[in-house]
């Protein structure tokens, strides 16, 4: 951070507007003063993150999530604090002359994204050259123009052993930089390349980095299909979505992100205009995937391979939202076909059709429950109601479940109140436990220092009030915290929230104060002399501090001369605090 002062920082923030930035990423609804979402820092359902326009802050009431627009940005899209500042400095217009690293402070990883963006550079320009001819007929076969292999950097990798090593080798990255990279391996005879002849498919990051690459066959398909990049420092597959960056925008547009199997489905649907659409990429969809798609928008539908493991990943991908509190929806394709296939078989007007009318997760997991079944068998059909209750029992939206139940009540001929007795039975949905800080609570002091805080992030004069009063806090944490607070003081002769978080940015210790005093429900308003009363409660406990410690030096003394000074300033601390009380 060296290159930009707190002035230049506070600039770059103060020319954009919170609620605009963080309406990129969440709808807010304006309620009052104050603007609303979702929170996307914990497993929330109802809008519990207030974004204040005038404070220029956000904080949520449930988890206690709290900064401004850097700290928003840090938090949301996992980077830095300069990377932010760059963010919004690029939000706002603000040129800024200084280097900031936009991938990675760490210059470690930074050779890896190298090699990546090298890599991908090369295939891209090889599979144009003759030695592409082959491949560019594959994917003219399969409807891939020119302009999408440009669009998804679609490219090939050389049917040789070592042309990327040795040109990676010539722009002198080292043997172990190569290697950590994931596309160059090591054998008996020295290194070489891991993508021999494949139609190499890039796949990019959260923030559209190059981490990865797909690689396909071609030319008949004995061997696996695919190759994927293996696990690297930069490339977790458990944590990316393919497409994520591209189709952000456009879910967060329609409010509605499409769910599909393969990334061959993303480019085809890209094809006819459908760019809210991610895909899993055929691993089962993990916790930290649910969560992402979750934040893009609120309607998430499914959209897997028509056939029977497309069936299956519907189920158990839409098991992992529901248990985020997320009700997706569904279509199924016909045929067994995948969407690539439906789309390139019935064209653009029936696969629209289709994705504006999908089927509830429950209606999806009823007919594939009595798939292969007869229900005019008992043994079929009490099966069939056992496991759709079971099914039902993890729905947490009551109007859908009421609906389902009166179905399966109608297929089953039995009443709906014993079903949902049977529902009853069931052990409730598994709700997240939410982490709640431990609600420890405070003595009499520790609400004074707080309170006092609290408004002196608020008014200066609290401020002024506080350090004429030379009282000191008792608990560590808040006394730093009052120190910071004299120190931002000072430089500004003023106080901003919103500032003072670039001001204390790092330091957890004072973040997480924050958090507690946001967390506070105090009336913005204040008297005077409610001011003065913590103030007072404060003193009172410095001298009670003051006159404990001197006892206990009086009772370690022989020394009967010291014995009696001690005394003496216990006298008059006492007489002190006898006027403090007077005082009050
Ligand atoms: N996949 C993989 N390895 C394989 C097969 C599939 O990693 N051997 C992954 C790929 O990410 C692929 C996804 O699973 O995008 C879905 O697989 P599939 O439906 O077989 O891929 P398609 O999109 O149909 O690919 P294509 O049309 O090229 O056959
Ligand atoms: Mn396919």
């Amino acid at each position: 951070m060296a290159m930009l002062n707190t002035e230049e920082i506070n600039h770059i923030r103060s020319s954009v507007n919170i609620v605009d930035v963080i309406s990129t990423y969440l709808p807010l609804t304006q309620r009052g003063k104050n603007y609303f979402g979702v929170c996307p820092f914990h497993d929330d359902h109802s809008p519990s993150m207030s974004v204040s326009k005038d404070r220029q802050i956000y904080k949520c009431f449930s988890c206690g999530a709290t900064g401004n627009v850097f700290t928003f940005l840090m938090d949301y899209e996992h980077i830095t604090f300069l990377e932010a500042i760059k963010k919004v400095a690029d939000l706002a217009g603000i040129p800024i002359q200084v280097g900031i690293p936009t991938k990675t402070q760490n210059k470690n990883l930074e050779v890896l994204y190298e090699i990546y963006d090298f890599a991908s550079k090369y295939y891209q320009n090889h599979i144009h050259t003759s030695m592409g001819k082959e491949a560019k007929e594959y994917l003219e076969k399969r409807k891939i123009d020119a302009s999408v292999i440009k669009e998804f950097g679609i490219g090939l990798s050389p049917n040789d052993n070592n042309v990327l090593t040795n040109l990676l080798l010539e722009k002198k990255y080292s043997n172990k930089d190569l290697i950590r990279s994931g596309l160059i391996a090591k054998n008996e005879y020295g290194l070489h390349d891991i993508y021999k002849n494949r139609i190499m498919f890039p796949l990019w990051d959260l923030n559209g980095n190059i981490v990865g690459f797909s690689g396909r066959v071609f030319h008949g398909e004995k061997e696996s299909k695919y190759i994927n990049t293996m696990e690297t420092e930069i490339f977790h597959k458990g944590d990316l979505i393919y497409n994520y960056h591209r189709a952000k925008d456009s879910a967060r547009n329609e409010n509605t992100i499409l769910i599909m199997e393969g990334f061959m489905d993303v480019i085809r649907a890209s094809t006819i205009g459908i760019h809210n659409v991610v895909a899993m990429m055929g691993t089962a969809v993990t916790k930290n995937q649910a969560n992402l798609i979750k934040r893009m928008a609120k309607n998430i539908i499914l959209c897997f391979d028509g056939d029977e493991a497309g069936a299956k990943a519907t189920y158990s991908c839409g098991n992992e939202l529901l248990e985020l509190g997320i009700t997706p929806k569904v279509i199924r394709l016909e045929e067994n076909l995948d969407p690539d296939e439906y789309i390139q078989k019935y064209g653009k007007e029936r696969f629209l059709e289709k994705i504006q009318n999908p089927i509830n997760i429950m209606d999806f997991k009823l007919s594939y429950l009595k798939k292969n079944m007869d229900l005019t068998s008992s043994v079929d059909l009490a099966n069939y109601v056992n496991h759709s209750i079971l099914e039902l029992s993890k729905i947490e939206d009551d109007v859908l479940r009421e609906i389902s139940l009166k179905k399966i009540s109608e297929e089953s001929h039995l009443e709906i109140d014993f079903l949902k007795e049977r529902l009853k039975q069931l052990p409730k949905k598994k709700v997240e436990p939410k982490k709640k800080e431990k609600k420890v609570s405070k003595n009499k002091y520790e609400l004074a220092e707080t309170y006092l805080l609290f408004y002196m992030l608020r008014d200066v004069k609290v401020i002024q009030m506080y350090q004429e009063s030379g009282v000191y806090f008792p608990t560590e944490k808040y006394r730093l915290f009052g120190r910071l607070i004299s120190a931002y003081y000072r430089e500004n002769e003023s106080i901003d929230v919103a500032d003072f978080i670039s001001f204390i940015e790092g330091d957890e210790a004072s973040l997480s104060v924050l958090k507690e005093l946001n967390a506070l429900s105090l009336k913005e308003q204040f008297e005077k002399e409610e001011i003065e009363d913590y103030i007072h409660t404060l003193k009172e406990q410095n001298i009670d501090a003051e006159i404990q410690r001197l006892q206990e030096k009086m009772k370690q003394t022989d020394n009967q001369k010291e014995k009696v000074t001690f005394a003496q300033k216990i006298v008059e601390w006492n007489l002190k605090k006898r006027r403090e009380e007077y005082d009050k």
